[in-house]
């Protein structure tokens, strides 16, 4: 059975981060295919921010920092998978401390000759206003070159009428009107839906 993880990179966890994670698995399950899913709120896990030491680079490559914090858990819950998909919020055009501290502290999976090298990614973003999710993108982006994943998006559907960067914005299409409390980015809940469907092709592509 193909493994696939979703991590929700905000602290708020039903809000919309959340919403484009349960759009790739709605996705994902429009695949035929087994799959093993796994959804992690990052704010569930305590993860203590990487302090420097290095340690990661020497034998046999362990954070001390693991030993005090839920680091073990969520490799249970996400090495071995075959795709890691991970919605961020846009926080001054980066993403979330939390996104970023569990980066810095996935070292060790690199260090310990790449553990994720080859499972496929696929980054999503969530903001305020259009512009700047691009800079999420671009972090999670980068995240997952170093780790030697294999980076994808949607390219699924109509590029210019479902458009192709998987981000989605408070802001209405329309660009005048915003999304109202209960209403959603159908807009942005398509691309996640459209990228979720695409890593699960990809992954029974890449099996054959
Ligand atoms: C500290 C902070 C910084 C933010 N910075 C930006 C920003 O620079 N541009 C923007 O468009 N939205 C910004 N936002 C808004 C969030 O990106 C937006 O509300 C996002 O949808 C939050 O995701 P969530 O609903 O999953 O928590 C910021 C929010 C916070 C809390």
């Amino acid at each position: 059975m193909s493994k696939i993880c979703l991590i929700v990179g905000s602290p708020r966890k039903n809000r919309s981060c959340n919403f484009l994670i349960d759009q790739a698995i709605d996705g994902i399950k429009s695949v035929d295919g087994e799959f093993e899913i796994n959804k992690i709120q990052i704010t569930d896990f305590k993860l203590a921010p990487c302090n420097g030491c290095d340690q990661c680079l020497r034998p046999p490559h362990d954070c001390p920092l693991a030993k005090d914090d839920d680091t073990i858990e969520l490799e249970k819950l996400l090495l071995g998978s075959d795709a890691l998909l991970i919605a961020a919020p846009n926080y001054f055009g980066s993403v979330s401390s939390q996104i970023k501290v569990f980066i810095d502290r996935s070292r060790p999976w690199k260090m310990k000759s790449y553990m994720l090298k080859d499972v496929i990614f696929a980054p999503l973003a969530s903001t305020g206003l259009r512009n700047g999710g691009q800079g999420v993108i671009s972090d999670l982006i980068n995240f997952g070159l170093i780790h030697g994943m294999i980076v994808v998006g949607n390219a699924m559907g109509s590029p210019v009428l479902e458009g192709n960067i998987p981000i989605t914005s408070l802001q209405k299409f329309g660009l005048k009107e915003f999304v109202g409390k209960g209403e959603v980015d159908e807009l942005g809940g398509l691309i996640a839906k459209n990228t979720g469907k695409r890593v699960a092709e990809l992954i029974i592509k890449m099996k054959k």
